[in-house]
This record gives C-alpha cells, structure tokens and sequence, in this order.
C-alpha cells in the first residue's frame, strides 16, 4: 500500500485510511493508494465490506489542485472511482468535513455513504473554472435528480449533511467517532445481506420529469447571470448527457468537457486566485513563531457607516464589542442600526431571530473612555480627519490596558502619523475595512514604520477570526486598494470628457467581469468621496497630472449618486436602478469643450486598457515601494475588495497573461499621447525588457 492510503481488516469489514494532509486531496499517491487498497480488500475473500475512511479534520477535499496543468499521471481519478462502483463487496464512504469536488465523487461512487452532522458535501468545480470530471455530472443527477444536481454543480455552493441526508446523498447522519460509525453501518449491511448498490446503475430519478426544460432553462440563467464565464455551461452540458446518454458514455462526455475546462485561461486564472488567496494571509520576514495576542474583546471608536459594521464582524465572530460613540443619542443609533442590519438578513432568511438576539448580546454602547480599560483591541472608526483621529488616540492610549491593540480604520490617513500621538506606536496598525464592513470580505492590515511583528501577527489572526481575507500592506495614501482605483476612477472620467458615456464605460467592464462598472459603483458611494480626494489631490499632484473635472461640474448641478437620486445615472424614487441621466450629455460636452478635447468614438477594447492599464501600472509602483509584498496579493486585493473578476486572476495576473512587453508599449503610447501621468513604473519597464512576468519576483 502507499503511505497516504493504508488498509487494515477489523473482523469482515476492510478499512481503507486515507491520510493526506492538510486536506486529503487526490493526489497522484492517494489515487494509487485507493485503487491497491480497494482491489486488495476485494481479492481478500474474508472482506465481506469496505469502509473507507479520512484522517485529519476532513474527508477528500477534491482533486490536488496543484497537479492541474502538469502531465498526467496514471491512476487517473475515473479510473479509480469507476472500479470502486465496480466492485462486488459493499463499500461505504465515511465523511467528516468536508467532501468536496473529487471527494464528493469517491463518494458518490462507493454503494453506501453516512456522514457526521456537521460535514458538508459539494461539487466546487465551476470555483475553479472546472467541471465535476470524475463522474460527478453523471452520478449526482442519478442520486438527486436532474433539477438540484444543475444548481449544485453550476453553483458550486455545497450543502449540509442533513439536507444530503434528505435528498439521499448520504444515507445516515452520525455523531462521534468515524471508525465506529463506519464498522457499525458496515456490519449492519453484511447482517441484512446488502450487497453492492451502485449509482450508475441507478436511473429512477432521471425518469417522470421534463430534464430538457430544465437544462434549457438554466443555460438562460447562466446566459444572464455570467455570460462571461467559461466552466458553467459545460457544467449543465455534462449534466445534460446523464440523461440522454447511457453512463459509460456520459462519462466520456464529461472527460471531453473536463478536458476544454482544465486547459482554458478562466482555469488557470481562478486556480491563481484560490492559492493566492491562502497566500496573503502569510507575511514574509515574520518568524513563524511570533507570539499571538489573545483577543476575547473589542471596541469600535465611532458608531457610524463603518464602525456598525465593524463591530457586527466581531459580534459574528462571537467576540463582545463595545461601540463608543460622542453622545448618548449617537451610540444608541448606532446600537439601532446595528439591530436594524440584522433585522434585513432575519427579513431575507439569512439570520434567525434567536441568532439576531445572540449576537446583539454581544454588541453594547458607551461614551466613556473608561469603559475601554478591559479590552483587547480597539478599532478606531470616527471621521477621516487628523485633528479628530489624534484627541482619539491619545485618549486610547490613555484608557487602554498595556498589550491593547490599537487599529485605526483609516482609509487615507497616515498610520504613521496616528501611531505617533500614543506612547506605544508598536502596537498600532491599521485594520483597513470595506464598505460593508460586515459584508466584505477584505481586509488591509496596515503595517506602520513601528508597528512590532507581534501586533501584526495578532492582526492577521483577527483577520482569520472574522472570516476576512487579510492581505498585509504598507503605509501610503490610499494603501493598496484605493491607492490603485484613484487612477482607474480618473481614467474612466478622462474617457467620458474623451466621448464615452457611462453606460457604454460600465458595460464594457462589465463585460470583462467586473461586478459593477466604474459609475454605476460612483453613484452608489456617492460623488463627494470622490471629489474630496479629487480636491486634496489638486492639491498634492504635480501640476502636469491632469485630473478630469466632471465630479466637480456634477457636484454643482447637486448630482451626487444614488443619495440625491442623480448622478451619472438617474433614479427613481426608491429605486437602485440605473436610467440615462438626461442632463448629462450637456455637462460631458462641456467638460470636453474646456479640456480642448474633440470627442469621438471609443472602442470597448479601449476602454479596457485605458482603465486596466492605468491599475497595472500603479500595481506596478506599489510593488516596487514594497506597499504590497506580492503581486498576486495585488490580485487578492481586488478581487476581494473591488469586485475584480476572479476569472481574470487579479490584475497584475491579468498583465502576466497580456505580456508585459505589450502592456509596457501601449502604456508608452500613452504617456506620449495622454500625459505625465502615464510614465510607466520603472519595475513595469525593467521586467517588460528582460522577458519577465510580475508571477516571477
Ligand atoms: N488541492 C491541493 N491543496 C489544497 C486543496 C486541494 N484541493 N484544498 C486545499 N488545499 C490546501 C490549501 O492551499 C491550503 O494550503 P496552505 O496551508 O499551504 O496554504 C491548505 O490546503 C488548507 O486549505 P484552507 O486554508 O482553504 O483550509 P480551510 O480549512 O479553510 O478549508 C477546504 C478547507 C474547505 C477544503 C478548502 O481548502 C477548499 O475549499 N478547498 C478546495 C476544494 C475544492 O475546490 N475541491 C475541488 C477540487 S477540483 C476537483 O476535485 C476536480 C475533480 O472533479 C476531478
Ligand atoms: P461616518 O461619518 O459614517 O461615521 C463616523 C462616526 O464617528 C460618526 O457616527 C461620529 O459620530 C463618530 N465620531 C466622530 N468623532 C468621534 C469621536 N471623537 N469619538 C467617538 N465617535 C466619534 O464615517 P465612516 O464612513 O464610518 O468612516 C469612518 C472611518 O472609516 C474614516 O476614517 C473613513 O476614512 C474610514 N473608511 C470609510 C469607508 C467608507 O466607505 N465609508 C471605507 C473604509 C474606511
């Protein structure tokens, strides 16, 4: 046997262990090892059963993704799981974690599965830019029908063991021991005489229903959904050939489908994106055994758009959280609001009453400094002003216990600046939240010149507690993220002075994947952020960087988004849906005519480079000032924060799969055509002249 898949025999029943951690995945020794111990239990003529069972804190997590993209290697994964169905002696899956992808297709093809009632099981697939290649498309639809296998594959969402339970996927739910659990099911199968049950023999629930309709309708989901995207209607072909086709060559079709996935450039790109997204959570330099703070308590300074939903990530995470607020009436709004928020996901079914009432137990409001004295960190959200964020800290660091950690939520400040008005600049960072902050995902640890390794490290880790993607940057206006979509906002303004209108922008990147265009996102924060940084920024660029000036004309025509029901669109009371803004044309035309720009017809195509470009090439800077420790930490960034496509890998990806070379050239273009702001980053230059890609620093 192998060393990651052993078999042992307890009485008749043969245990197959796999233990491959972090996760068990299939990789090339577990595929082998599964098929010698399957075919030795079924030579053995003791074996009247087979129990195959995982190590660790999952069951098979799915095929090793590393191996994507390398030559193959024999056993193949069909190979192993069609002769686990093949086999004469009942076979019976013990799931624990999660069984995911390839797991789930073991799984599927053992005659028997029971699964612990906390595991999960699913078909992620379509995550990767794949689909189910192990006879998953084919299995699947033959366990729960046509219909719920279409939205698990095509989503890719797994379920919980007790709706698997209720659809059949897993015949029994236990609790405790695995080993037990699986001897027991097993023993009780040899005593009722139960042989082999196998799934692909199975076509009752292919039968009775319209299956055609159904693919026929969720190829128009997709069609409107993700039109963009490669994977998902090759999921439902896949699907579609469990009934039309009889399963040995159903299964060949999936292969044939697997095949165009796994070599397509969405794969590779979506691949990147989940490694990559493990990756940032790991700071170079820092010595892996850096002390971790313990954090059992947290307060939010400032109860407003940010502080509520900072405070929520904590209460979420089961950890008590105080709001501070300048007044009484503040802090109870800011209580209320939190309550309200809630309330919407108790609306929405996402969130039960009781667990509402849980984790607003946890959330409380003060006005007292000296209520601060017992916490853990602090997480400082007030106005974006240095007058207001310096009476704060220096009151945090007065009321505060030595070993607190103190984080500001600035997203502009200088961190550095703000760790200076404490005795203790060592235990300042940033904790750089999106707006929701409940909602989004990413998190900017800002590391300040004095921030010490330790609090640093307990800020990666507060960023794992709150389930955020926590990627370590450094200090500089606007950190990573909005450091980079200040020149991808100017650029998108600068095409409509050019002869772009907001729709034809926003369509095009919509297009490319992004979640929003450039202005329907405009319209949602509201003008006046962008204005404010337009204005410091007038004040701090050099004057050869132009900045366009259509923020300002809307601001005076009281155009500020969604909030004032006009902006680069229109809406209706109530409504978020964009309409043409009729007076915009007007503004445009003048806004073009002042900066003696003829307007003309722009390419989609043009409008992809001048906006993605313009985040290459500051990426580029970012990286060679040492603000983002890699580039595909770039990639995480914006595809966490900034509704980036994750099929498109993150920008600095996005450049690796261009060419350096071409993107070095068109942004030479247009420098000597657009302006000063467009000399390319002198890293873009030197790795685009020696052949080099941003993947390989
Ligand atoms: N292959 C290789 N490595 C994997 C892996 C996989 N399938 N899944 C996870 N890992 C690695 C991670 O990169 C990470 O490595 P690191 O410690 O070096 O950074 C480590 O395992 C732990 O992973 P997480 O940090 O994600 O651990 P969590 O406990 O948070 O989550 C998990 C565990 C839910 C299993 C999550 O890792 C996950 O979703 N994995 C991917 C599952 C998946 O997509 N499976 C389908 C693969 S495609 C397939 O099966 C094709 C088949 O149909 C032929
Ligand atoms: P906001 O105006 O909604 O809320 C600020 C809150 O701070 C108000 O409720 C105010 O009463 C309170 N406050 C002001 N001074 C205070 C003091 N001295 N003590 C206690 N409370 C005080 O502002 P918002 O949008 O929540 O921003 C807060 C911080 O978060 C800013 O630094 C901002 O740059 C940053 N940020 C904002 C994002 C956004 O999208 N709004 C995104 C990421 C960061």
């Amino acid at each position: 046997m192998s060393e990651v898949v052993t078999l042992e025999r307890q009485g008749a029943v043969a245990v197959v262990r796999v233990n491959n951690p972090p996760v068990n995945a299939l990789g090339v020794a577990v595929r082998s090892g599964l098929q010698n111990s399957f075919n030795a239990a079924e030579a053995d003529p003791e074996v009247k059963a087979i129990v195959l069972v995982c190590d660790g804190n999952t069951f098979i997590a799915g095929a090793d993704i590393k191996e994507f993209g390398k030559p193959p290697q024999s056993p193949s994964l069909p190979e192993v799981v069609n002769e686990i169905e093949a086999g004469s002696k009942p076979s019976i899956a013990v799931i624990h974690g999660t069984a995911l992808g390839g797991g789930l297709e073991v799984a599927l093809s053992c005659h028997y599965r029971i699964a612990r009632k906390d595991a999960k099981v699913g078909l992620p697939e379509v995550k990767l830019g794949l689909l189910p290649g192990a006879g998953g498309t084919q299995r699947l639809p033959r366990v729960v029908g046509v219909e719920k296998a279409l939205d698990m594959i095509v989503s890719g969402n797994p379920i919980a063991a007790t709706e698997a339970e209720q659809l059949g996927v897993v015949d029994e739910l236990f609790e405790g021991d695995l080993l037990a659990a699986g001897l027991a099911f097993a023993e009780k199968l040899i005593a009722e005489g139960k042989g082999p049950r196998r799934t692909g023999e199975r076509t009752d629930k292919l039968e009775g229903v319209d299956n055609a309709a159904l693919v026929a309708a969720k190829r128009a989901e997709i069609e409107k959904k993700t039109p963009g995207l490669f994977s998902p209607q090759r999921c439902v072909s896949a699907v579609e050939a469990s009934f039309t086709l009889p399963l040995a060559e159903g299964l060949k079709r999936e292969r044939e489908l697997f095949a165009e996935c796994l070599v397509s450039p969405q794969r590779a790109a979506l691949v990147h994106a989940f490694f990559t997204e493990r990756q940032a959570s790991k700071v170079d330099g820092l010595p892996a055994d850096t002390p971790v703070r313990d954090i059992k308590s947290a307060a939010v300074i400032g109860g407003g758009t940010m502080g509520v939903g900072i405070a929520m990530c904590f209460a979420n995470a089961g950890i008590p959280v105080k709001i501070l607020e300048i007044s009484e009436a503040a802090r109870d709004a800011a209580i209320q609001r939190a309550r309200d928020t809630y309330g919407m996901s108790v609306k929405r079914g996402s969130l039960t009453e009781a667990a509402l009432e849980k984790r607003m137990a946890l959330v409380s409001g003060i006005t007292d400094y000296a209520d601060l004295a017992d916490v853990d960190v602090v997480v400082e959200a007030v106005f974006e002003d240095m007058g207001v964020k310096q009476k704060v800290f220096e009151a945090l660091d007065a009321h505060c216990k030595p070993g607190a950690i103190l984080a500001s939520n600035t997203s502009s400040l200088d961190l550095n600046q703000i760790a200076r008005f404490t005795k203790r600049p060592e235990d300042v960072v940033g904790l750089h939240f999106f707006s929701p902050a409940n909602v989004m995902r990413l998190l900017e640890v800002v590391r300040g010149e004095q921030t010490s390794n330790e609090v640093l490290a307990t800020a990666m880790a507060i960023g794992k507690k709150l389930k955020k993607v926590a990627v370590p940057v450094g200090v500089c206006d606007g950190f990573v993220g909005n450091r980079m979509v200040f020149q991808y906002g100017r650029e998108s303004e600068f095409l409509l002075e050019e002869g772009a209108t907001p729709e034809q922008v926003d369509a095009a990147l919509r297009k490319f994947g992004m979640a929003m265009g450039p202005f329907a996102m405009r319209d949602l924060s509201g003008l006046d952020i962008g204005l404010a940084i337009r204005t410091r920024q007038r004040q701090t660029l050099p004057a050869e960087y132009k900045l366009p000036t259509i923020l300002d004309k809307m601001a005076e025509a009281g155009m500020l988004g969604q909030k004032t029901g006009k902006g680069f669109y229109v809406y209706e009371k109530g409504s978020r849906t964009p309409l043409p803004n009729p007076e915009l044309p007007a503004i445009l035309e003048a806004a073009s005519k002042e900066q003696g720009v003829e307007r003309r017809t722009l390419s989609d195509e043009y409008i992809i480079e001048r906006t993605m470009y313009a985040l290459i090439n500051e990426g580029a800077k970012i990286l060679e000032e040492g603000i983002a420790q890699r580039a595909s930490d770039i990639d995480v960034i914006y595809i966490n924060g900034y509704g980036f496509p994750a099929h498109q890998g993150g920008p600095m990806f996005y450049a690796d799969a261009i060419g350096l070379d071409r993107v070095y050239a068109r942004i030479c273009e247009f420098h000597e055509q657009l302006g000063a702001w467009w000399k390319p980053a002198p890293l873009l230059e030197k790795l685009a002249k020696e052949g080099r890609k941003f993947a390989d620093l």
